[in-house]
């Protein structure tokens, strides 16, 4: 997918407002720097991730700052489609709405050969990058398609660099992912839920830490950079890029 001209603008404090956004990945590098920004532009935030007490950080910290939000501790490997149901289904009932759905959750263990990966390994990523995406945002599309304008945002890492030896699992899901996109958006575009990307640069996260600290020295930013450029998708000022794999400079 190619890569659009940056139009990054700092979120407003009202982007949001009114809105309720699932954040996947919550306690994650950008998934926390975007749950709390999406806080500060006015959404009311579901934060789901697999770690209660990290989960539980964040909540306080959006709370702190006067915000809303809601946990959802759920582990994605092992959840089913019937999860991800209940899951819309506990929006709906607490909420009545679901108008943005940001990925963020991401699972990568390292550079590896294809022959020395694990075969439980290499599955795990293809599930938790590709497959629980897909699954948990089948099961919102119903409450998405509600809302007058929505939002589905799936952060992918480089599709041209991780389609490179030793990516494995989580590099063929990024690939997976460049292809869902315009797909999704082709199979709703007369819908109110766009479907686009997010291409951050690399990041100094736990992720990030997977493959060189040495490596990304000095080049990689901090991921709350790259928070605004969440905010900007999910809100209505993101229909420009409708359908498109978003390369934002940070
Ligand atoms: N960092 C970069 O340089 C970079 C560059 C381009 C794109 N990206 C993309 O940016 C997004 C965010 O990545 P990040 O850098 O913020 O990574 P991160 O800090 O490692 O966050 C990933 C989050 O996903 C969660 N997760 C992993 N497996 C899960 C599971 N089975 N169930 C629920 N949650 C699970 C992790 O939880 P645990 O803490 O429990 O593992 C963590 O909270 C990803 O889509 C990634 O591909 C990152």
């Amino acid at each position: 997918m190619n890569a659009v001209p940056p139009d990054a603008r700092p979120a407003t404090a009202a982007a949001l407002h009114g809105r309720v956004v699932l954040v996947v990945g919550a306690h994650g590098g950008l998934g926390r720097a975007a749950a709390l920004a999406c806080a500060r532009a006015g959404a009311r935030l579901v934060l789901l991730g697999r770690r209660v007490p990290k989960l539980n950080r964040v909540h306080d910290a959006i709370v702190q700052g006067g915000g809303e939000a809601t946990l959802y501790p759920l582990d994605l490997e092992g959840a089913s489609a019937d999860d991800y149901a209940e899951l819309a289904a506990r929006i709906e009932a607490e909420f009545g709405r679901l108008d943005g759905l940001l990925h963020c959750a991401a699972w990568f263990r390292g550079l590896t050969p294809l022959e020395h990966t694990e075969p439980a390994a290499f599955a795990r990523a293809l599930h938790v990058n590709l497959t629980a995406r897909w699954w948990l945002t089948q099961a919102c599309l119903p409450l998405l398609r509600r809302a007058a304008d929505s939002a589905v945002v799936f952060v992918i890492d480089d599709p041209d660099a991780t389609r490179q030896a030793y990516w494995g699992g989580y590099g063929i899901a990024q690939s997976g992912q460049q292809a869902l996109v315009p797909m999704l958006h082709a199979e709703l575009a007369a819908t109110p839920v766009r479907i686009s990307g997010l291409q951050p640069g690399p990041m100094r996260t736990a992720l990030r830490a997977q493959i060189s600290a040495e490596g990304d020295r000095g080049q990689a930013r901090d991921p709350g950079d790259y928070a605004d450029a969440c905010v900007h998708l999910l809100s209505a000022e993101g229909a420009a890029q409708r359908g498109r794999i978003w390369c934002p400079a940070p």
